[in-house]
């Protein structure tokens, strides 16, 4: 593994609250990429496997489901889809930058907090919210176990590289997720 920050793994629950739990460690680690004593080098690392990982996985296995079980509409799909390539593209301007101690870098972590906290409030709003409602637990607990095998793997797979940020959000601009300019 490639951070000595520990990401858990989880290997099965109730999607929704795996979700939310890793929502939580978005935040503590963009709050570590920050802090002014911090091992920010390793929370960066951490984020951003834990990123990657976390939003292919509901890319590819939760917002699917969800859709075919009319929980979710198309659009929010999408837009997910959208908030994801926003954030992963706020990454890489984080990654990009050597060194976390210039005024450069906080500047690129500001953004970054800003592009993933909205994502993570419309989330929990808009898709997790109907997941719990309009989904049985079954389907949840079955969600859940494809969640963590999907997350568990690409983390191991060490994800979150800045080669692999930088493909996956190539990728976003050519699909026309991205604004190129
Ligand atoms: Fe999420
Ligand atoms: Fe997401």
């Amino acid at each position: 593994m490639s951070t000595p920050i520990d990401l858990g793994r989880p290997v099965a629950g109730d999607v929704v609250d795996l979700i939310l739990e890793d929502h939580r460690r978005f935040e503590g680690l963009l709050r570590t990429m920050r802090g002014p004593h911090a091992d920010r080098e390793s929370a960066r690392r951490a984020f951003s496997a834990l990123h990657v990982a976390h939003a292919l996985t509901e890319e590819e296995h939760v917002y699917p489901v969800l859709r075919t079980k009319r929980a979710i509409s198309e659009h929010d799909a999408e837009h997910g889809e959208e908030e994801h390539a926003e954030g992963n593209e706020a990454l890489l301007g984080v990654l990009e930058i050597k060194g976390t101690d210039t005024q450069a870098y906080e500047d690129a972590v500001e953004k970054l907090t800003a592009a993933v906290s909205h994502h993570l409030a419309e989330e929990e709003l808009s898709i997790l919210t109907p997941a719990r409602t309009n989904v049985t637990s079954r389907v949840r607990d079955n969600l859940g176990e494809a969640f963590c095998a999907s997350r568990n793997k690409l983390i191991d797979d060490d994800c979150g590289t800045l080669e692999k940020v930088r493909r996956i959000v190539g990728r976003a601009e050519r699909k026309g997720i991205l604004d190129t300019d």
